[in-house]
């Protein structure tokens, strides 16, 4: 590689109309992930000396998205204040840029492109000025078409806007990202002028001055035609989000991951799965999400933000958010693990059992249709079938502290602030109000009674 430091130009200033949308169209998510991160987190791994993205539209709210990237790092953010084309909005980013960078041209509408892709536009840097991505596709409609002279040189690239008839049926298409030496990039936007069909300064007009100019100009293509897929409506914005979706399937079973069927999972966000865990199908797995080894997961759960230990069964319908599962412990079907759920080793959560700030350890088991909050629950104790913790008084929360090797019977109230020391039972029915000591027998329910001859009432006749 060349010593020339490089340096990264994301567009994202346009407002995106076509998404008719309140959001900058750079702030729409594919995978969870906003549009520019993908585009910053794959240009952050050619590791340039500066990224400077151009914001204008909504430029308030992409900088705020990226403040915590930003701070520090090698991202910079550059105001374009009007947006009046593409060339106008490289031309700000320009002065940031020393005489000797390569300069590498990313649209943030393009967010599926990969790293290698771009690495092979800047190696074109020693032996080219100017390199264009490009690629044939079947409907270049709406795309800027690649023209080429009697020796297949490139020769320019003209708008769908601006193109002639036989123009628009070249099928060969400008990506929207280009490489160049800034030294002779400068020197070419000087010369671009806004006289076409949108009065922009087009970033494409570059090529057609570079050719005349002599220029040495190359053009690539990516790895996968469809890293090139621009995002302008929510129809590509779908398409693009299924394209991801598969990429990220197909790696997850590279690695090791039996996923059921990969056109019936979504992961949206930083997850990682780890070797010989079963996914089945139309599971959401979101945010930073940890899952190790030999899980297995049901169909239709929903994970956010959690960690799933080795070994773990979760059951078909489960919702597990902001929750630490421990190792071989088996949660659902229909259970919803909510935050601060902290599952030790070997727990069993059934179904129809809700979580929320609570601590289970090791061989607890809570089968059946409880409610278990602001709990702390010690090891190998049984929760039967209907019991909650009744933690909220209507003004403030209380905690429920149980031992270990205690057993509730089903359908019990303990009423917090309330303690169950080790080894006590519950009996099945009762309300409990008070502490419960070390290893008795706590009941609190009515007396069973028997009336004999007790009849029914009967439907009286109007
Ligand atoms: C652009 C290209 C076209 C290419 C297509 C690929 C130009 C003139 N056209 O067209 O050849 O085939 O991308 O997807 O370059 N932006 C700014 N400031 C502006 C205008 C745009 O920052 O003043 C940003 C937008 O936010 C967007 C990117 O530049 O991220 C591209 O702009 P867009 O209007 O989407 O261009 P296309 O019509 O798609
Ligand atoms: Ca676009």
């Amino acid at each position: 590689m060349s010593n020339n430091p490089l340096h990264v130009v994301i567009l994202a200033a346009g407002k995106g109309s076509r998404m008719h949308s309140n959001t900058p169209k750079v702030l729409h998510k594919v995978a969870g992930r906003t549009l520019l991160d993908h585009v910053i987190t794959t240009s952050l791994e050619l590791e340039p000396a500066q990224i400077h993205v151009v914001v204008g539209h909504g430029k308030e709210l992409v900088i705020d998205e990226f403040a915590d990237i930003a701070n520090g790092s090698s991202l910079t953010f550059v105001t374009q204040k009007e947006q009046l084309g593409t060339g106008d909005a490289v031309n700000h980013a320009l002065p940031n840029i020393p005489a000797n960078a390569n300069v590498l041209m990313l649209t943030a509408d393009v967010p599926l492109i990969q790293t290698n892709t771009l690495r092979q536009l800047v190696e074109s840097m020693q032996s080219h000025t100017l390199t264009v991505l490009t690629a044939i596709v079947e409907n270049p409609f709406g795309l800027g078409r690649i023209t080429r002279d009697e020796s297949q040189a490139v020769s320019g690239i003209v708008e769908e806007k601006d193109a002639s008839a036989e123009q628009k049926r070249i099928t060969e298409i400008n990506s929207g990202i280009i490489c160049a030496r800034k030294s002779r990039l400068s020197d070419w936007l000087s010369q671009v002028g806004n006289n076409n069909n949108q009065q922009e300064y087009y970033l494409t007009d570059v090529v057609e001055i570079a050719y005349k100019a002599g220029d040495p100009i190359t053009t690539l293509q990516p790895h996968e035609n469809d890293e090139v897929n621009g995002i302008n409506d929510r129809v590509q914005l779908a398409a693009a989000e299924r394209i991801y979706q598969q990429r990220l399937a197909a790696q997850l079973m590279r690695d090791g991951v039996t996923i059921i069927d990969p056109s019936r999972i979504d992961i949206r966000g930083l997850v990682s799965i780890g070797a010989d865990t079963i996914v089945d199908v139309n599971c959401v797995i979101e945010g930073k999400t940890q899952i190790g080894n030999n899980v297995q997961i049901g169909p239709n759960c929903h994970i956010i933000n959690s960690e799933i230990a080795d070994g773990v069964q979760i059951y078909a319908n489960t919702v597990i958010e902001n929750a630490v599962v421990g190792a071989r412990s088996q949660v659902g079907p229909f259970a919803r693990l909510r935050p601060g759920s902290k599952l030790a080793d070997g727990v069993k959560i059934g179904n129809f059992v809700e979580t929320k700030n609570a601590q289970l350890s090791f061989g607890t088991k809570v089968n059946h249709l409880s409610y278990v909050g602001d709990a702390k629950v010690g090891e190998n104790t049984n929760i039967g079938a209907g019991v909650i913790t009744c933690n909220y008084d209507g003004a403030n929360k209380h905690k429920t502290e149980i031992g270990k090797d205690v057993f509730v019977g089903s359908d019990c109230q303990l009423i917090a602030p309330v303690k169950i020391e080790d080894g006590a039972t519950v009996a099945a029915g009762s309300t409990i109000t008070s502490n419960v000591a070390e290893g008795v027998l706590a009941i609190s329910r009515g007396k069973q009674r028997e009336i004999k001859g007790w009849q029914r009432p009967v439907k009286k006749n109007k």
